[in-house]
């Protein structure tokens, strides 16, 4: 039996359902119950019946489903997948930022660590964060960590002050508009560029769409248009040709290393013996709770 058919069996039999992030490999979104985006995900956590949560993504995406669910059990298969941009922010840092800004609301990019959620009062995602920021009865906002994505939502919602934090994706940052300008000469003047909002302004500001890795599947499957150059993490190409076979897709080989390390072979070790379980300090769990719950009210 190969690894693939023992996963399928054990996960009946351990009553466990297994979420993958569209930048997994290809086999491990294969194998997956459901694949998505961060926010897709974690409703389908905080929603889903079964005891086990398999999260097939990095840390921050396990904590947040195991703070939303505190009687599930929620599982990262490969314990060292970490987001590079959690260590950009402190809660020690956010309080000190909320005496300066004592009228503004904090406002935490879901790529965060369980401490800055609890000092915040409310999450979002990259596919939620303008829907929230809008509704958030506050005219002030402190936006931790993603300056990129922050200064996104200050562009859409120019009515609004918001504070930005000097933290960023370093995989999405390090694309500049040269290289869209590179792409468009190598791939045609005619390709469509989607961005994920955690890319640089001048960036941002050569691309025909941006959104979520969710929307960008979305805005690539519902168009006629045939050519694309997709900037964010690679892993989304796999979901891309698989539901638009037809079309041509093009990167600039953005590559987050650490949501690669997840193996089939992780993923049937933590399911046989039910490893690499995510344990939280319950004080904290209870207050990073209120954000997450906010940002599913807000969210929807
Ligand atoms: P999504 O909100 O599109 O899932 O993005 C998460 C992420 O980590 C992007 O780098
Ligand atoms: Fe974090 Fe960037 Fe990897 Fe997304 S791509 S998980 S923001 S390091």
């Amino acid at each position: 039996m190969n690894f693939k058919e023992k996963i399928l069996r054990l996960k009946q039999k351990k009553d466990a359902i297994i979420l993958a992030h569209y930048y997994q490999n290809g086999d491990i979104q294969d194998i997956a119950d459901y694949v998505g985006d961060s926010y897709y995900l974690s409703e389908i956590g905080r929603n889903c019946t079964e005891k086990n949560i398999i999260f097939c993504g990095v840390r921050f995406m396990a904590e947040s489903a195991k703070i939303l669910s505190p009687n599930k059990k929620v599982f990262l298969p490969n314990l060292n997948a970490s987001c590079y941009m959690v260590s950009m922010a402190n809660a020690k840092d956010i309080e000190e930022l909320k005496i300066k800004y004592p009228n503004a609301k904090v406002v935490c990019y879901i790529n965060s660590a369980t401490e800055v959620k609890a000092v915040s009062d409310v999450c979002c995602t990259s596919s939620s964060a303008i829907n929230i920021v809008k509704k958030l009865d506050s005219s002030e906002i402190i936006f931790v960590p993603d300056k990129n994505l922050g200064s996104y939502i200050q562009e859409q919602i120019p009515d609004k002050k918001i504070i930005l934090w000097d933290g960023c994706c370093v995989i999405h940052d390090m694309i500049n508009a040269q290289d869209i300008i590179e792409a468009k000469n190598k791939y045609g003047q005619d390709i469509k560029v989607l961005s994920h909002p955690e890319c640089k302004k001048e960036v941002r500001d050569l691309s025909d769409f941006i959104g979520s890795t969710g929307d960008i599947l979305k805005f690539a499957s519902h168009n006629n248009l045939k050519k694309y150059l997709i900037v964010t993490e690679d892993g989304i190409l796999h979901k891309l040709k698989q539901k638009n076979p037809d079309k041509e897709f093009y990167t600039l080989n953005m590559i987050c290393k650490n949501m690669k390390l997840t193996t089939l072979k992780d993923l049937y070790l933590c399911l046989e013996n039910l490893e690499n379980e995510i344990t939280l300090d319950e004080n904290i769990r209870k207050s990073a709770y209120r954000a997450l719950e906010n940002m599913h009210i807000l969210g929807r």
